[in-house]
């Protein structure tokens, strides 16, 4: 039997509008799971009037009967952790051990995590990644080390938990000392806090992997929830100007403990433009008046640090690389409305790179070919309204028309504004859009 399950992925350098896509699947699935990334993700959810972001907890809290898996594969920060449970409760929202799991296998990012974060990047000046500060790559970077890593299952345990925890911390106050002149952590409060931390979580910490692959024998539905986006993958995007972990759909099975055939249904989501947070190379990007009046209409501010995106064309080249790496099925194309009162609008279609067509697509040089572009003429009607296809002017259906042929893929959804009902399906394959 075909498998029910959806997998939920960005398309390009993050913020392509995922939660509001799995926020919309959500209600028919029976678990939703984060299995790449950790708290430097920002997902917004956006109900009526009430805007939610969510940084580690899934997208399906907000509806009864989901059971929201945090994965192995998370970079799990259990201060963060209880911060957004805490402030979701004290919103009316529920979160108990009856929809909320957190793996026993998931790292831990610690003090030392976020703090070398920071001082790594302060470091690096000009050469900076630009990080959410969130200690994610310091922390993928001790689960490689092993010897220097602290999994949930060790918050758990007082006695490990300590132990381990003046073991590392020795070690990381000689390497900040040395390298950064950092004044030592505090090791007695560290271990303090962290017990106390593991000690409020440990209802909820679990055998997911198992749970879910329980799940996929008994054919219940599973939602995979994407974190950043493909081109901040590790091994496929712009590297070094990537997160730490696998994002992709090709990260799903290790980042779950799934086999890959219960990845299902792959909807790749895009914005109808380009946004990228951080350095790296950014080729269709427009550091200009159309740049600015995209930022400004599409309220580009980073969901976790405020930072200004950096916006630009879309580029189609990038899309159709991404979702012929993670088999998209669909595509969901987001902030449509953002592009009305645009007299003409540019898509990028193919790249030069010393003179020559680019014929595959090499995330390693993206930072010296150049655009090719073709201008579509843009529109000046306010979309936010429109609930079909047929409703959008006719220029806002020519250029998602040529999307599709671009990219080689259906536009299933179309999304003309952050709430709820702003969601136009196109004979959409995707089970239970609600
Ligand atoms: P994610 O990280 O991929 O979940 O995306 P973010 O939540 O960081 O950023 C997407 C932003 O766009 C959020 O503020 C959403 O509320 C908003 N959004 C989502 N879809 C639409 C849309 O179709 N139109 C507009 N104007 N905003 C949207
Ligand atoms: P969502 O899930 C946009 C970017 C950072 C930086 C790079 C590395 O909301 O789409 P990190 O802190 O992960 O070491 O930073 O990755 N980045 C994101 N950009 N959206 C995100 O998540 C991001 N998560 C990380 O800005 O360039
Ligand atoms: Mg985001």
């Amino acid at each position: 039997m075909e498998s029910k399950n959806a997998t939920v992925i960005g398309l390009q350098w993050g913020d392509e509008g995922k939660g509001k896509i799995v926020d919309a699947l959500a209600g028919t699935s029976r678990y939703v799971v984060r299995y790449c990334g950790g708290a430097n993700a920002g997902h917004t959810v956006t109900v009526g009037s009430e805007r939610f972001a969510l940084h580690l907890i899934p997208c399906g809290i907000l509806h009864k009967d989901v059971m929201n898996v945090i994965a192995n594969g998370v970079a799990f920060d259990p201060e963060v952790a209880v911060d957004e449970i805490k402030g979701l409760q004290d919103r009316g929202v529920h979160i108990g051990a009856d929809n909320l799991s957190i793996s026993s296998t998931a790292q831990v990012v610690m003090p030392w995590h976020k703090q070398q974060d920071l001082l790594s990047e302060q470091q690096l000046k000009d050469q900076k990644i630009g990080t959410t500060a969130r200690g994610i790559g310091p922390c993928y970077s001790d689960k490689a080390n092993r010897s220097t890593a602290v999994r949930v299952a060790d918050l758990l345990d007082e006695k490990t938990l300590t132990q381990k925890i003046r073991f590392i911390a020795t070690i990381k106050n000689r390497i900040f000392a040395a390298l950064y002149e950092a004044e030592p952590m505090d090791i007695d409060a560290i271990v303090e806090q962290y017990t106390r931390l593991g000690r409020d979580l440990s209802p909820m910490v679990r055998n997911t992997g198992a749970m879910l692959r329980d799940a996929f024998d008994n054919a219940q539905r599973i939602l995979f929830e994407g974190g950043q986006g493909s081109m901040l993958d590790v091994d496929h995007g712009t590297f070094p100007f990537v997160t730490s972990s696998s994002v992709s759909a090709c990260g799903v099975p290790g980042g779950a403990g799934v086999p890959p055939k219960a990845v299902g249904h792959v909807v790749g989501i895009l914005k109808a433009y380009t946004t990228r947070v951080g350095a790296g190379p950014f080729p269709t990007e427009q550091d200009n008046d159309t740049g600015e009046y995209i930022r400004r209409k599409g309220k580009e501010f980073g969901t976790t640090t405020g930072r200004p995106r950096r916006c630009g064309w879309l580029d189609t080249c990038v899309v159709k690389y991404t979702s012929d790496l993670s088999g998209v099925d669909e595509l969901a194309l987001m902030l449509l409305d953002v592009l009305s009162g645009l007299d003409e609008i540019k898509i990028c279609k193919a790249y030069t790179y010393k003179g020559k067509t680019v014929k595959d697509f090499d995330p390693a040089l993206m930072g010296q070919v150049e655009c090719v572009y073709e201008t579509l003429p843009g529109w000046s009607e306010d979309l936010t309204n429109c609930k079909r296809l047929e409703e959008l002017p006719a220029n806002a259906r020519s250029y998602i028309a040529r999307i599709s042929e671009l990219i080689d893929r259906p536009v299933g959804i179309v999304s003309v504004g952050p709430g709820r009902k702003q969601t136009i399906a196109n004979q959409t394959q995707i089970e239970g859009l609600t």
